[in-house]
């Protein structure tokens, strides 16, 4: 990773202020929140690395590394009026970055991006969200954190328990950081602002690209597991489930299984 021009071209964006390209570190998310710790402002506090020796995912799972195959990125913002819409506007940025290197997307609530290849939905980047508070427990920020799989060509996925790809897998080529990174800041400050807005374009934009919604699942990880169809979101963008036509539910958090994916 060329770290002057990823920086250079970070910073450009419009709302990035304080930028960091690191080599590796423990997690950008880690990273963000001690900066934060120590006075840092949370607008445009942005960590990028090629590497993390303890990346974080979703639910206390490990977010996997290869040497040279993986973007790791965190942006800090101040806490939003809804901040469960956060997650939710990553994975659009993350989405309309994708679609403006000429790939077809997929959203799987709340927080896998896919890319869709011969109609089948692939796992190429993930969003951890950790909000941050005061000594008093109240809110002061949000580190919003994205794991990009750039380039995985020859590495053997077998056994995952989901079908993921890379970037580079896809499009048959290699792929500049700089290429990911200048527009998924530049989409994800726009979505932010849209959240700072109150406007509700998250939430709808978010519908259509959410492939969940229609879709029989099942969600794993709450206290019971369950089994319906998705059949909306929430204002907090939380999934609505209807399980067996009479009872809707209502899923805050969990894993989403499609049972009839691509
Ligand atoms: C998932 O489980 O799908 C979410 C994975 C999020 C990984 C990213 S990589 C950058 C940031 N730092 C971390 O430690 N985790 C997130």
């Amino acid at each position: 990773m060329d770290h002057a021009d990823l920086w250079a071209a970070a910073l450009g964006v419009p709302g990035v202020v304080d930028v960091s390209v690191l080599d590796d570190v423990d997690s950008t998310n880690l990273e963000v929140r001690r900066r934060l710790e120590v006075g840092a402002p949370p607008a445009g506090l942005v960590v990028i690395a090629g590497r993390q020796t303890a990346g974080r995912g979703r639910r206390g799972r490990t977010w996997e590394d290869v040497e040279g195959g993986n973007l790791a990125l965190s942006m800090a913002t101040p806490v939003p009026a809804v901040a469960t819409l956060v997650p939710l506007a990553a994975a659009l940025a993350l989405s309309a970055t994708f679609d403006g290197l000429g790939l077809s997307t997929s959203c799987k609530w709340p927080n896998d991006v896919r890319l869709v290849v011969a109609g089948r939905p692939h796992k190429c980047a993930g969003v951890l969200c950790d909000l941050v508070a005061d000594d008093a427990g109240a809110p002061t920020a949000v580190v919003i954190g994205i794991g990009i799989d750039v380039d995985w060509r020859g590495r053997d996925r077998a056994g995952a328990a989901v079908s993921w790809t890379s970037l580079a897998e896809v499009m048959g080529r290699d792929v500049d950081p700089v290429e990911v990174v200048v527009p998924l800041l530049t989409h994800l400050g726009q979505r932010l602002d849209q959240l700072d807005r109150r406007c509700p374009d998250v939430l709808d934009d978010y519908r259509t690209v959410c492939d969940t919604i229609g879709q029989r699942v099942r969600v794993e990880g709450e206290q019971v597991e369950r089994v319906g169809r998705a059949v909306d979101l929430t204002a907090d963008g939380h999934l609505v489930l209807d399980v067996d036509g009479h009872e809707q539910h209502v899923v805050v958090a969990g894993d989403v299984v499609h049972l009839h994916d691509g």
